[in-house]
């Protein structure tokens, strides 16, 4: 089965595919589909309204589309505090002030342990009350720290990953993670902490449950002056017709996000910085677990020697890499409880389990560029002989570079600690892929990986 090249349009637009790839971050931090572009949009209309010149609304459109850049990097540790679902607990804490103790108090008892043992949720709730404060701290430090690094090195200027830095930074110095008051929060910053409460008490109620939650916040979390130019934003209904329970699956929801980039300065999507997403991305994937540590890029590693191996050229090559860099990118759907369970999964676990590779098609189908790899990237797990899954598709349905990732992906899941084992030696990985090459794993491609594996295992005995 041939493999789709990924086209690249006259102009494309960086925008157009990052606002595609934050359904991504939507679905870690536990948000309705669409919540950072919608953000994006709220945030660029108080930006207008403020009268923001182009360069500054250029850094606050990055950073109002890549907020969440930092969200799986604690998803490991909300779990740890309260057990359940750390997709819910993350969400439910936007549906609260967390700053008042009542608000502190039902939260906790609403996501400690929702399914747990009573002894389980006391023994819990009796850890959150000794060390609350720096908790909370700590789980929007490593957000907000991570989130700002990772648009860095994106390219994006300092002045986006600052915004990101202090989003959640309150206008009195209630804020985390570092307690900034007024002016000496980035005025960018205060905007994306505005736009990302707005957006999700929209999302529940339209304009105005976002309109009320911010005024009620005024002089608090939010600065007096942004919260009276907000008026004006609650009065547009052309920008409210994006919140509802159709709109997040409106195609055009993209193509209205890269409207209010200040046209001026719209940034191309070219190779090089397409190299940059997909490397930041699987940064955010492999931070979910602490048991999928460097795993996206040590497969693209693997798949790229294995595919150079096979005489694929580079641009092939380079498409193989940004494939395998974002095939796991639908783990961001499954919760931690779930990725770092250290016994057997139940039937039902497994089931969420087989799921990723179809929210791995699902995220990536309606980026542009990616778009073309959404099929391949989300065949990692199947089989040569119809064995594997979501689609149970047999070596028909497998193209060439289908084949590679999957082996690139056992390569180093075996080699790799999992919560339940050691990662194996380099002579059991060679037997195991030998034993599936054939029914399970494509015999050509299993040949060229045990041809590079020396190399490979030296790289990560380096790393
Ligand atoms: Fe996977
Ligand atoms: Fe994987």
């Amino acid at each position: 089965m041939p493999e789709p090249s990924a086209v690249r349009p006259p102009l494309l637009r960086l925008s157009t595919i990052l606002s595609a790839l934050s359904y991504a971050l939507d679905l870690t931090e536990g948000h309705p589909r669409g919540h950072s572009a919608r953000s994006c949009l709220i945030g660029m209309r108080l930006a207008e309204v403020l009268g923001l010149p182009p360069a500054e609304r250029s850094d606050l459109f990055y950073a109002l589309l890549m907020k969440d850049a930092g969200c799986s990097s604690n998803a490991a540790r909300v779990y740890q505090l309260f057990g359940g679902d750390d997709r819910i607990a993350k969400h439910a804490l936007w549906l609260r002030d967390w700053r008042k103790v009542r608000e502190q108090a039902a939260y906790v008892l609403e996501c400690v342990e929702p399914q747990g043992r009573v002894i389980d949720r006391l023994k819990k709730l009796a850890g959150l009350a000794l060390a609350g404060s720096a908790n909370r701290r700590q789980v929007f430090e490593v957000r907000c720290d991570r989130g700002a690094d990772i648009a860095h090195a994106m390219g994006f200027t300092p002045a986006t990953a600052a915004a990101i830095r202090s989003m959640d930074e309150h206008w009195d110095g209630g804020g985390l993670p570092a307690g900034l008051r007024g002016e000496a929060i980035p005025l960018l910053a205060r905007i994306v902490g505005i736009a990302q409460v707005a957006e999700i008490f929209g999302s529940q109620g339209g304009p105005d449950a976002a309109s009320r939650v911010v005024r009620e916040r005024r002089g608090t979390w939010f600065a007096p002056e942004l919260v009276s130019a907000f008026a004006e934003v609650q009065r547009d209904t052309a920008l409210w017709a994006w919140f509802g329970p159709e709109a997040a699956d409106r195609a055009d929801l993209d193509e209205a996000v890269g409207g209010v980039e200040p046209q001026d300065r719209v940034i191309a999507g070219d190779d090089a910085r397409l190299d940059a997403i997909a490397a930041a991305f699987a940064w955010v994937i492999d931070a979910k677990s602490p048991y999928t540590y460097q795993h996206s890029e040590r497969v693209a590693e693997a798949a790229v020697a294995i595919g150079s191996a096979l005489g694929l050229d580079g641009a092939a090559v380079r498409e193989l890499r940004w494939a395998a860099l974002l095939h796991d990118i639908g783990k961001l759907s499954v919760p931690n409880r779930i990725l770092d369970k250290a016994g057997t999964l139940t039937a039902d676990e497994w089931e969420v389990i087989r799921l990723h590779p179809y929210y791995t098609y699902r995220i990536l189908e309606r980026v542009p560029v990616f778009g073309a790899l959404a099929f391949d990237a989300s065949a990692h797990h199947e089989r040569m002989d119809g064995r594997g899954y979501y689609r149970n598709l047999t070596a028909d349905g497998l193209s060439r570079r289908a084949r590679i990732l999957a082996v690139a992906d056992v390569f180093d899941a075996l080699a790799a600690d999992r919560p339940y084992r050691k990662g194996m030696p380099p002579e059991r990985v060679g037997a195991i892929l030998r034993e599936e090459s054939g029914p399970g794993l494509c015999p050509d491609c299993v040949g060229a990986a045990l041809d590079v594996s020396d190399a490979l295992w030296a790289r990560r005995l380096d790393a």
